[in-house]
Protein backbone atom coordinates (compact mmCIF):
# COMPACT_ATOMS: atom_id res chain seq x y z
CA UNK A 1 0.00 0.00 0.00
CA UNK A 2 1.19 3.48 -0.98
CA UNK A 3 2.13 5.41 1.81
CA UNK A 4 -1.19 8.05 0.81
CA UNK A 5 -3.16 5.05 0.59
CA UNK A 6 -2.36 4.18 4.03
CA UNK A 7 -5.09 6.00 6.06
CA UNK A 8 -7.02 3.19 7.10
CA UNK A 9 -10.08 4.51 4.77
CA UNK A 10 -9.60 2.56 1.77
CA UNK A 11 -10.08 -1.20 3.57
CA UNK A 12 -12.70 -3.14 1.58
CA UNK A 13 -14.23 -4.53 4.36
CA UNK A 14 -17.28 -6.56 3.47
CA UNK A 15 -20.50 -7.27 5.83
CA UNK A 16 -19.95 -9.87 8.40
CA UNK A 17 -22.48 -11.67 6.83
CA UNK A 18 -20.41 -12.44 4.27
CA UNK A 19 -17.79 -13.84 6.23
CA UNK A 20 -16.55 -17.07 7.98
CA UNK A 21 -17.60 -20.64 6.96
CA UNK A 22 -20.08 -23.30 7.80
CA UNK A 23 -19.40 -25.07 11.44
CA UNK A 24 -16.79 -22.15 12.20
CA UNK A 25 -17.22 -21.41 15.91
CA UNK A 26 -15.65 -18.36 18.67
CA UNK A 27 -15.81 -20.14 21.30
CA UNK A 28 -15.08 -24.01 22.84
CA UNK A 29 -16.70 -25.16 25.71
CA UNK A 30 -15.94 -28.17 27.84
CA UNK A 31 -18.40 -31.27 27.56
CA UNK A 32 -21.97 -30.93 28.73
CA UNK A 33 -21.84 -32.25 33.17
CA UNK A 34 -25.76 -32.03 33.12
CA UNK A 35 -28.20 -33.89 31.16
CA UNK A 36 -29.02 -32.16 27.96
CA UNK A 37 -32.36 -30.32 27.47
CA UNK A 38 -34.07 -29.10 24.50
CA UNK A 39 -35.02 -25.22 24.51
CA UNK A 40 -38.50 -25.83 22.78
CA UNK A 41 -39.28 -27.17 26.39
CA UNK A 42 -38.32 -24.43 28.52
CA UNK A 43 -38.98 -21.15 26.34
CA UNK A 44 -42.42 -20.49 25.28
CA UNK A 45 -42.56 -21.18 21.41
CA UNK A 46 -43.53 -17.47 20.51
CA UNK A 47 -40.51 -16.32 22.28
CA UNK A 48 -37.90 -18.78 19.91
CA UNK A 49 -36.22 -17.72 17.12
CA UNK A 50 -36.07 -20.36 14.66
CA UNK A 51 -34.93 -19.28 11.45
CA UNK A 52 -31.53 -17.54 11.21
CA UNK A 53 -30.87 -18.32 7.46
CA UNK A 54 -27.93 -16.91 6.31
CA UNK A 55 -27.02 -15.79 10.24
CA UNK A 56 -22.68 -16.20 9.99
CA UNK A 57 -20.35 -18.44 11.36
CA UNK A 58 -17.12 -17.27 12.45
CA UNK A 59 -14.32 -17.42 14.96
CA UNK A 60 -13.10 -15.06 17.73
CA UNK A 61 -10.51 -13.98 15.07
CA UNK A 62 -12.72 -13.31 12.69
CA UNK A 63 -15.05 -11.16 14.99
CA UNK A 64 -12.19 -9.35 16.04
CA UNK A 65 -10.58 -8.32 12.71
CA UNK A 66 -13.71 -7.60 11.68
CA UNK A 67 -14.68 -5.11 14.20
CA UNK A 68 -11.11 -3.72 14.27
CA UNK A 69 -11.07 -2.84 10.72
CA UNK A 70 -14.50 -1.01 10.97
CA UNK A 71 -13.18 0.96 13.75
CA UNK A 72 -9.89 1.71 11.71
CA UNK A 73 -12.52 3.26 9.07
CA UNK A 74 -13.70 6.14 11.47
CA UNK A 75 -12.52 9.55 11.38
CA UNK A 76 -12.05 10.88 15.17
CA UNK A 77 -10.50 13.58 17.02
CA UNK A 78 -8.02 10.16 18.09
CA UNK A 79 -7.35 9.88 13.84
CA UNK A 80 -6.73 13.72 12.99
CA UNK A 81 -7.47 17.29 12.47
CA UNK A 82 -10.89 17.20 12.04
CA UNK A 83 -11.74 20.78 10.79
CA UNK A 84 -15.75 20.51 11.51
CA UNK A 85 -16.60 24.03 12.16
CA UNK A 86 -19.77 24.78 15.02
CA UNK A 87 -20.05 21.56 15.48
CA UNK A 88 -16.66 21.15 16.63
CA UNK A 89 -15.28 17.71 17.31
CA UNK A 90 -12.94 18.53 20.91
CA UNK A 91 -9.45 16.69 21.75
CA UNK A 92 -10.77 13.96 24.47
CA UNK A 93 -8.54 14.12 27.59
CA UNK A 94 -7.71 10.25 28.65
CA UNK A 95 -7.09 11.13 32.14
CA UNK A 96 -11.01 12.17 31.71
CA UNK A 97 -11.52 8.74 31.17
CA UNK A 98 -9.97 7.40 33.99
CA UNK A 99 -11.19 9.26 35.94
CA UNK A 100 -14.57 8.48 34.57
CA UNK A 101 -13.50 5.03 35.25
CA UNK A 102 -13.23 5.19 38.99
CA UNK A 103 -15.13 2.74 40.69
CA UNK A 104 -17.31 5.20 42.87
CA UNK A 105 -18.27 7.38 39.71
CA UNK A 106 -18.65 4.11 37.35
CA UNK A 107 -21.04 2.44 40.14
CA UNK A 108 -23.28 5.06 41.40
CA UNK A 109 -26.82 4.78 40.66
CA UNK A 110 -29.58 7.63 40.22
CA UNK A 111 -31.52 5.85 43.67
CA UNK A 112 -28.41 5.63 45.63
CA UNK A 113 -29.96 7.20 49.14
CA UNK A 114 -29.00 10.75 48.99
CA UNK A 115 -26.78 10.50 52.34
CA UNK A 116 -24.84 8.24 50.64
CA UNK A 117 -24.89 10.13 47.42
CA UNK A 118 -23.12 13.43 48.99
CA UNK A 119 -19.94 13.62 47.16
CA UNK A 120 -21.57 13.11 43.44
CA UNK A 121 -23.80 16.00 44.60
CA UNK A 122 -21.11 18.21 45.62
CA UNK A 123 -19.16 17.77 42.95
CA UNK A 124 -22.50 18.90 40.06
CA UNK A 125 -22.97 21.74 42.99
CA UNK A 126 -19.47 22.42 42.37
CA UNK A 127 -19.21 22.21 38.54
CA UNK A 128 -22.40 24.47 38.41
CA UNK A 129 -20.60 27.16 40.34
CA UNK A 130 -17.49 26.82 38.01
CA UNK A 131 -20.05 27.18 35.20
CA UNK A 132 -21.31 30.13 36.60
CA UNK A 133 -18.11 31.89 37.14
CA UNK A 134 -16.81 31.44 33.84
CA UNK A 135 -20.24 32.64 32.70
CA UNK A 136 -20.60 35.26 34.55
CA UNK A 137 -24.39 33.93 35.77
CA UNK A 138 -25.91 33.55 39.24
CA UNK A 139 -27.46 29.82 38.99
CA UNK A 140 -26.73 27.04 37.08
CA UNK A 141 -28.80 23.62 35.89
CA UNK A 142 -27.04 20.48 34.48
CA UNK A 143 -29.71 18.57 33.14
CA UNK A 144 -30.61 19.33 29.72
CA UNK A 145 -28.87 16.31 26.87
CA UNK A 146 -27.16 18.14 24.43
CA UNK A 147 -26.95 22.22 23.02
CA UNK A 148 -30.43 21.88 21.61
CA UNK A 149 -31.88 20.96 25.03
CA UNK A 150 -30.54 23.49 26.66
CA UNK A 151 -31.74 26.11 24.44
CA UNK A 152 -35.20 24.51 24.95
CA UNK A 153 -35.09 24.58 28.65
CA UNK A 154 -33.89 28.23 28.99
CA UNK A 155 -36.90 29.34 26.40
CA UNK A 156 -39.15 27.24 28.99
CA UNK A 157 -37.88 29.06 32.07
CA UNK A 158 -38.43 32.43 30.29
CA UNK A 159 -42.11 31.46 28.85
CA UNK A 160 -42.64 30.44 32.63
CA UNK A 161 -40.95 33.80 34.14
CA UNK A 162 -43.24 35.74 31.29
CA UNK A 163 -46.16 34.11 32.66
CA UNK A 164 -45.69 34.37 36.02
CA UNK A 165 -45.66 38.48 35.47
CA UNK A 166 -48.86 37.52 33.37
CA UNK A 167 -47.36 38.89 30.51
CA UNK A 168 -47.93 36.72 27.21
CA UNK A 169 -45.25 37.80 24.57
CA UNK A 170 -45.54 35.62 21.04
CA UNK A 171 -42.43 37.10 19.34
CA UNK A 172 -38.44 35.87 19.85
CA UNK A 173 -35.90 37.73 17.69
CA UNK A 174 -33.34 35.40 15.69
CA UNK A 175 -30.44 36.63 13.69
CA UNK A 176 -29.58 34.96 10.26
CA UNK A 177 -25.94 34.37 11.99
CA UNK A 178 -27.26 32.45 15.23
CA UNK A 179 -27.29 28.63 15.10
CA UNK A 180 -29.99 26.65 13.12
CA UNK A 181 -30.93 25.26 16.44
CA UNK A 182 -32.14 28.75 17.72
CA UNK A 183 -34.60 29.48 15.01
CA UNK A 184 -36.21 25.51 15.55
CA UNK A 185 -36.11 26.04 19.74
CA UNK A 186 -38.06 29.49 19.51
CA UNK A 187 -40.83 27.58 16.87
CA UNK A 188 -40.48 24.66 19.52
CA UNK A 189 -41.44 26.64 22.56
CA UNK A 190 -44.09 28.21 20.44
CA UNK A 191 -43.17 31.68 19.73
CA UNK A 192 -43.03 33.34 16.35
CA UNK A 193 -39.68 33.52 14.81
CA UNK A 194 -38.85 36.87 13.99
CA UNK A 195 -35.74 37.19 11.55
CA UNK A 196 -33.15 39.95 11.80
CA UNK A 197 -30.51 40.88 9.62
CA UNK A 198 -26.65 40.91 10.41
CA UNK A 199 -24.86 44.26 8.45
CA UNK A 200 -22.04 44.09 6.40
CA UNK A 201 -19.66 43.35 9.05
CA UNK A 202 -21.46 39.98 9.88
CA UNK A 203 -22.88 40.96 13.36
CA UNK A 204 -26.33 42.12 14.56
CA UNK A 205 -26.06 46.51 14.93
CA UNK A 206 -28.75 47.77 17.05
CA UNK A 207 -30.54 49.84 15.19
CA UNK A 208 -31.95 46.59 13.64
CA UNK A 209 -33.08 45.05 16.83
CA UNK A 210 -34.63 48.42 18.22
CA UNK A 211 -36.06 48.50 14.73
CA UNK A 212 -38.09 44.90 15.56
CA UNK A 213 -38.67 45.04 19.28
CA UNK A 214 -41.91 45.81 20.99
CA UNK A 215 -43.62 44.35 24.07
CA UNK A 216 -44.87 41.51 22.19
CA UNK A 217 -41.06 40.39 22.39
CA UNK A 218 -40.49 37.66 24.63
CA UNK A 219 -36.58 37.76 23.92
CA UNK A 220 -34.00 37.52 21.41
CA UNK A 221 -31.62 35.02 20.63
CA UNK A 222 -28.48 35.74 19.89
CA UNK A 223 -25.61 32.83 19.14
CA UNK A 224 -21.87 34.54 20.25
CA UNK A 225 -19.46 34.28 19.02
CA UNK A 226 -21.96 33.88 15.72
CA UNK A 227 -21.96 31.38 13.31
CA UNK A 228 -19.60 33.22 11.15
CA UNK A 229 -16.68 33.01 14.29
CA UNK A 230 -17.45 36.94 14.39
CA UNK A 231 -17.87 38.58 17.97
CA UNK A 232 -21.52 39.95 18.24
CA UNK A 233 -19.48 43.10 19.49
CA UNK A 234 -23.09 44.70 20.19
CA UNK A 235 -24.26 42.61 21.67
CA UNK A 236 -24.24 45.04 25.70
CA UNK A 237 -26.10 47.81 23.48
CA UNK A 238 -28.65 44.99 22.10
CA UNK A 239 -29.39 43.57 25.34
CA UNK A 240 -30.22 47.53 26.44
CA UNK A 241 -32.77 47.45 24.08
CA UNK A 242 -34.83 44.12 24.25
CA UNK A 243 -34.67 44.85 28.46
CA UNK A 244 -35.73 48.03 28.20
CA UNK A 245 -39.05 47.01 26.34
CA UNK A 246 -39.38 43.93 28.96
CA UNK A 247 -37.57 40.92 26.95
CA UNK A 248 -35.14 38.29 27.77
CA UNK A 249 -31.64 37.83 26.31
CA UNK A 250 -30.74 34.39 25.97
CA UNK A 251 -27.27 33.61 24.52
CA UNK A 252 -26.52 30.49 22.48
CA UNK A 253 -23.28 30.07 24.47
CA UNK A 254 -21.99 26.55 22.43
CA UNK A 255 -18.62 28.64 21.00
CA UNK A 256 -17.96 29.70 24.64
CA UNK A 257 -14.73 27.91 23.62
CA UNK A 258 -13.33 31.27 22.23
CA UNK A 259 -14.29 33.49 25.37
CA UNK A 260 -13.63 31.57 28.46
CA UNK A 261 -11.27 33.30 31.15
CA UNK A 262 -11.79 36.53 28.82
CA UNK A 263 -15.23 37.36 28.63
CA UNK A 264 -18.14 36.99 30.65
CA UNK A 265 -21.27 36.90 29.09
CA UNK A 266 -23.26 37.70 32.13
CA UNK A 267 -21.31 40.94 32.12
CA UNK A 268 -23.06 41.57 28.61
CA UNK A 269 -26.66 41.99 29.93
CA UNK A 270 -27.02 38.03 28.81
CA UNK A 271 -29.82 36.58 30.92
CA UNK A 272 -29.88 32.76 29.89
CA UNK A 273 -27.00 30.95 28.68
CA UNK A 274 -26.35 27.66 27.37
CA UNK A 275 -22.98 25.85 27.08
CA UNK A 276 -21.90 22.73 25.16
CA UNK A 277 -19.78 20.58 27.14
CA UNK A 278 -18.75 18.83 24.05
CA UNK A 279 -17.38 21.84 22.30
CA UNK A 280 -15.62 23.98 25.22
CA UNK A 281 -15.35 21.15 27.73
CA UNK A 282 -13.69 17.96 26.01
CA UNK A 283 -16.35 15.49 26.94
CA UNK A 284 -17.18 12.83 24.24
CA UNK A 285 -19.31 13.68 21.43
CA UNK A 286 -21.00 12.11 18.78
CA UNK A 287 -24.14 10.58 16.94
CA UNK A 288 -26.55 12.45 19.43
CA UNK A 289 -25.08 10.35 22.34
CA UNK A 290 -24.91 11.28 25.68
CA UNK A 291 -24.10 15.15 26.47
CA UNK A 292 -25.05 18.04 28.47
CA UNK A 293 -25.64 21.46 27.45
CA UNK A 294 -25.99 22.95 31.18
CA UNK A 295 -27.85 26.31 31.47
CA UNK A 296 -26.74 29.06 32.92
CA UNK A 297 -29.38 32.07 34.16
CA UNK A 298 -29.88 35.04 36.44
CA UNK A 299 -31.15 35.27 39.70
CA UNK A 300 -34.54 36.21 38.55
CA UNK A 301 -35.47 33.13 36.32
CA UNK A 302 -34.37 31.23 39.60
CA UNK A 303 -37.98 30.02 40.55
CA UNK A 304 -38.17 28.15 36.96
CA UNK A 305 -35.04 26.09 37.20
CA UNK A 306 -36.05 22.26 36.38
CA UNK A 307 -36.19 20.40 39.42
CA UNK A 308 -34.61 18.52 41.19
CA UNK A 309 -32.26 21.55 42.40
CA UNK A 310 -29.09 20.42 44.40
CA UNK A 311 -28.60 22.60 47.66
CA UNK A 312 -26.07 22.86 50.11
CA UNK A 313 -27.55 23.13 53.61
CA UNK A 314 -24.87 23.64 55.94
CA UNK A 315 -22.27 21.29 55.11
CA UNK A 316 -25.18 18.98 53.33
CA UNK A 317 -25.78 18.63 49.92
CA UNK A 318 -29.43 17.55 48.72
CA UNK A 319 -31.59 17.59 45.86
CA UNK A 320 -34.91 19.62 46.46
CA UNK A 321 -37.75 18.59 44.31
CA UNK A 322 -40.03 20.89 45.54
CA UNK A 323 -40.79 23.94 43.52
CA UNK A 324 -44.05 25.14 42.40
CA UNK A 325 -42.81 27.42 39.87
CA UNK A 326 -40.07 25.18 38.25
CA UNK A 327 -40.83 24.31 34.53
CA UNK A 328 -40.02 20.90 35.62
CA UNK A 329 -37.94 17.73 35.17
CA UNK A 330 -35.83 18.05 31.46
CA UNK A 331 -34.42 14.84 31.64
CA UNK A 332 -34.29 11.61 33.79
CA UNK A 333 -32.62 11.88 37.68
CA UNK A 334 -30.26 14.90 37.14
CA UNK A 335 -28.51 14.71 33.88
CA UNK A 336 -25.58 12.85 32.22
CA UNK A 337 -23.86 12.64 35.22
CA UNK A 338 -20.16 10.70 33.42
CA UNK A 339 -20.31 13.84 30.71
CA UNK A 340 -20.32 16.31 33.37
CA UNK A 341 -17.88 14.33 35.39
CA UNK A 342 -15.14 15.09 32.35
CA UNK A 343 -16.11 18.56 32.28
CA UNK A 344 -15.71 18.97 35.73
CA UNK A 345 -12.26 17.08 35.82
CA UNK A 346 -11.01 19.36 32.57
CA UNK A 347 -12.06 22.23 34.41
CA UNK A 348 -9.92 21.71 37.29
CA UNK A 349 -7.37 20.28 35.56
CA UNK A 350 -6.87 23.27 32.90
CA UNK A 351 -7.33 25.90 36.25
CA UNK A 352 -8.65 29.44 35.42
CA UNK A 353 -5.13 30.23 33.53
CA UNK A 354 -5.22 27.02 31.48
CA UNK A 355 -9.18 27.77 30.24
CA UNK A 356 -7.97 31.21 29.01
CA UNK A 357 -5.33 29.98 27.43
CA UNK A 358 -7.36 27.21 25.54
CA UNK A 359 -9.35 30.10 24.06
CA UNK A 360 -6.63 32.50 23.11
CA UNK A 361 -4.86 29.33 21.36
CA UNK A 362 -8.36 28.66 18.95
CA UNK A 363 -8.85 31.79 18.81
CA UNK A 364 -4.91 32.10 17.37
CA UNK A 365 -5.18 29.29 15.19
CA UNK A 366 -8.34 29.88 13.53
CA UNK A 367 -6.86 33.66 12.60
CA UNK A 368 -3.93 31.85 10.99
CA UNK A 369 -5.79 29.40 9.30
CA UNK A 370 -7.55 32.53 8.24
CA UNK A 371 -4.83 34.45 7.20
CA UNK A 372 -3.27 31.77 5.33
CA UNK A 373 -5.94 30.91 2.96
CA UNK A 374 -7.34 33.99 1.99
CA UNK A 375 -5.74 34.11 -1.00
CA UNK A 376 -6.46 30.81 -2.14
CA UNK A 377 -10.29 30.58 -1.01
CA UNK A 378 -12.63 33.70 -0.62
CA UNK A 379 -13.38 35.29 2.87
CA UNK A 380 -16.66 36.75 2.96
CA UNK A 381 -15.75 38.95 6.03
CA UNK A 382 -12.48 40.11 6.08
CA UNK A 383 -11.43 40.84 9.42
CA UNK A 384 -10.31 38.58 12.82
CA UNK A 385 -12.25 35.84 13.82
CA UNK A 386 -12.85 34.03 16.62
CA UNK A 387 -12.52 30.08 17.13
CA UNK A 388 -13.65 29.34 13.62
CA UNK A 389 -13.40 31.09 10.12
CA UNK A 390 -16.01 31.07 7.35
CA UNK A 391 -14.88 30.61 3.76
CA UNK A 392 -16.62 30.51 0.27
CA UNK A 393 -16.10 28.82 -2.85
CA UNK A 394 -16.33 32.04 -5.10
CA UNK A 395 -12.78 31.49 -6.38
CA UNK A 396 -13.40 28.33 -7.59
CA UNK A 397 -16.99 28.98 -8.93
CA UNK A 398 -15.43 29.76 -12.25
CA UNK A 399 -13.68 26.11 -12.89
CA UNK A 400 -17.08 24.88 -11.79
CA UNK A 401 -15.49 23.46 -8.61
CA UNK A 402 -18.14 23.81 -5.69
CA UNK A 403 -17.61 23.66 -1.82
CA UNK A 404 -18.52 19.83 -1.74
CA UNK A 405 -15.56 18.86 -4.42
CA UNK A 406 -13.35 20.98 -2.03
CA UNK A 407 -14.83 18.84 0.63
CA UNK A 408 -14.74 15.67 -1.20
CA UNK A 409 -10.93 16.05 -2.13
CA UNK A 410 -9.43 16.58 0.96
CA UNK A 411 -11.26 13.01 2.21
CA UNK A 412 -8.50 11.94 -0.29
CA UNK A 413 -5.70 13.99 1.12
CA UNK A 414 -6.72 11.95 4.21
CA UNK A 415 -8.78 14.88 6.19
CA UNK A 416 -12.33 15.14 7.49
CA UNK A 417 -13.43 17.48 6.31
CA UNK A 418 -14.65 21.35 7.51
CA UNK A 419 -18.50 22.09 8.08
CA UNK A 420 -20.14 22.98 4.06
CA UNK A 421 -22.92 24.74 3.19
CA UNK A 422 -23.21 25.91 6.92
CA UNK A 423 -23.96 29.00 7.89
CA UNK A 424 -26.53 29.60 5.33
CA UNK A 425 -25.88 33.34 5.25
CA UNK A 426 -23.31 33.02 3.14
CA UNK A 427 -23.86 30.87 -0.52
CA UNK A 428 -21.52 28.15 -0.24
CA UNK A 429 -19.81 28.50 3.05
CA UNK A 430 -16.78 26.32 4.04
CA UNK A 431 -16.35 26.69 7.80
CA UNK A 432 -13.32 25.72 9.39
CA UNK A 433 -12.35 25.30 13.28
CA UNK A 434 -8.81 24.14 14.08
CA UNK A 435 -9.22 23.84 17.84
CA UNK A 436 -6.81 24.96 20.34
CA UNK A 437 -5.49 21.64 20.69
CA UNK A 438 -3.56 21.04 16.81
CA UNK A 439 0.11 21.74 16.45
CA UNK A 440 1.28 24.55 13.89
CA UNK A 441 2.72 21.55 11.92
CA UNK A 442 -0.61 19.88 11.60
CA UNK A 443 -2.28 23.13 10.89
CA UNK A 444 0.36 23.86 8.54
CA UNK A 445 -0.16 20.16 6.72
CA UNK A 446 -3.83 20.85 6.39
CA UNK A 447 -3.07 24.35 4.70
CA UNK A 448 -0.68 23.51 2.27
CA UNK A 449 -3.59 20.71 1.68
CA UNK A 450 -6.18 23.04 0.89
CA UNK A 451 -3.63 25.12 -1.61
CA UNK A 452 -2.89 22.37 -2.98
CA UNK A 453 -6.81 21.40 -3.39
CA UNK A 454 -7.38 25.69 -4.47
CA UNK A 455 -4.25 24.58 -7.58
CA UNK A 456 -6.02 21.66 -8.63
CA UNK A 457 -9.41 23.49 -8.87
CA UNK A 458 -7.39 25.63 -11.44
CA UNK A 459 -5.58 22.93 -13.15
CA UNK A 460 -7.29 19.47 -13.13
CA UNK A 461 -11.04 20.35 -11.72
CA UNK A 462 -11.66 17.19 -12.59
CA UNK A 463 -10.14 15.52 -9.96
CA UNK A 464 -11.97 17.37 -7.25
CA UNK A 465 -15.60 16.75 -9.02
CA UNK A 466 -14.88 12.94 -8.88
CA UNK A 467 -13.29 13.10 -5.67
CA UNK A 468 -13.04 10.89 -3.17
CA UNK A 469 -10.90 8.25 -5.13
CA UNK A 470 -9.62 6.74 -2.20
CA UNK A 471 -11.92 5.51 -0.68
CA UNK A 472 -14.71 2.39 -0.09
CA UNK A 473 -17.73 4.27 -1.01
CA UNK A 474 -17.63 7.08 -3.08
CA UNK A 475 -20.40 10.11 -3.46
CA UNK A 476 -23.17 8.69 -2.31
CA UNK A 477 -26.92 8.95 -3.91
CA UNK A 478 -27.51 11.15 -0.50
CA UNK A 479 -31.11 11.80 -1.48
CA UNK A 480 -31.59 7.87 -2.13
CA UNK A 481 -29.94 7.31 1.18
CA UNK A 482 -32.42 9.33 2.76
CA UNK A 483 -35.77 8.49 1.34
CA UNK A 484 -34.74 4.50 1.16
CA UNK A 485 -32.57 3.89 3.58
CA UNK A 486 -31.51 0.17 4.12
CA UNK A 487 -30.70 -0.25 7.71
CA UNK A 488 -31.03 -4.36 7.66
CA UNK A 489 -29.04 -6.99 6.30
CA UNK A 490 -31.47 -9.25 4.07
CA UNK A 491 -30.07 -12.96 2.71
CA UNK A 492 -31.47 -12.39 -0.38
CA UNK A 493 -30.62 -9.09 -1.44
C1 LIG B 1 -23.69 27.46 18.10
C2 LIG B 1 -24.38 26.15 18.38
N1 LIG B 1 -25.56 26.16 19.03
C3 LIG B 1 -26.23 25.03 19.30
C4 LIG B 1 -25.72 23.80 18.93
C5 LIG B 1 -26.54 22.57 19.22
O1 LIG B 1 -25.90 21.76 20.12
P1 LIG B 1 -26.22 20.19 20.19
O2 LIG B 1 -25.73 19.61 18.91
O3 LIG B 1 -25.47 19.68 21.38
O4 LIG B 1 -27.71 20.06 20.35
C6 LIG B 1 -24.50 23.73 18.25
C7 LIG B 1 -23.91 22.43 17.83
O5 LIG B 1 -22.96 21.94 18.36
C8 LIG B 1 -23.81 24.93 17.98
O6 LIG B 1 -22.66 24.93 17.31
Amino acid sequence: MSKERDTGLTQDEPLIFEQGGRGRRGYSLPRWDVEEVEADDLVPPDLLRKDLEGFPELSEVDVVRHFTRLSQWNYGVDSGLYPLGSCTMKYNPKVNEEIARMRGFANIHPYHPQDLSQGILRLMYQLEGLLAEITGMDYVTLQPAAGAHGELTGMMMIKACLHARGEKRRKVLVPDTAHGTNCSTSTIASYQMVGIRSNERGVIGPEQVAEQTDEEVAAIMVTNPNTLGLFEENLSEIAEIVHRRGGFVYCDGANLNALMGIVKLGDLGVDVVHINLHKTFSTPHGGGGPGAGPVAIKKELAPFLPIPVIEKIGETYRLNDERPQSVGKMRAFYGNFGVLLRAYAYILSMGAEGLRMASEMAVLNANYLMRRLKDYYYLPYDRPCMHECVFTDRFQEKHHVSTLDIAKRLIDHGFHPPTIYFPLVVKGALMMEPTETESKESLDRFIETLIKIAKEAEEKPDLLRQAPQKVKVRRLDEVLAARKPKLKWNANK
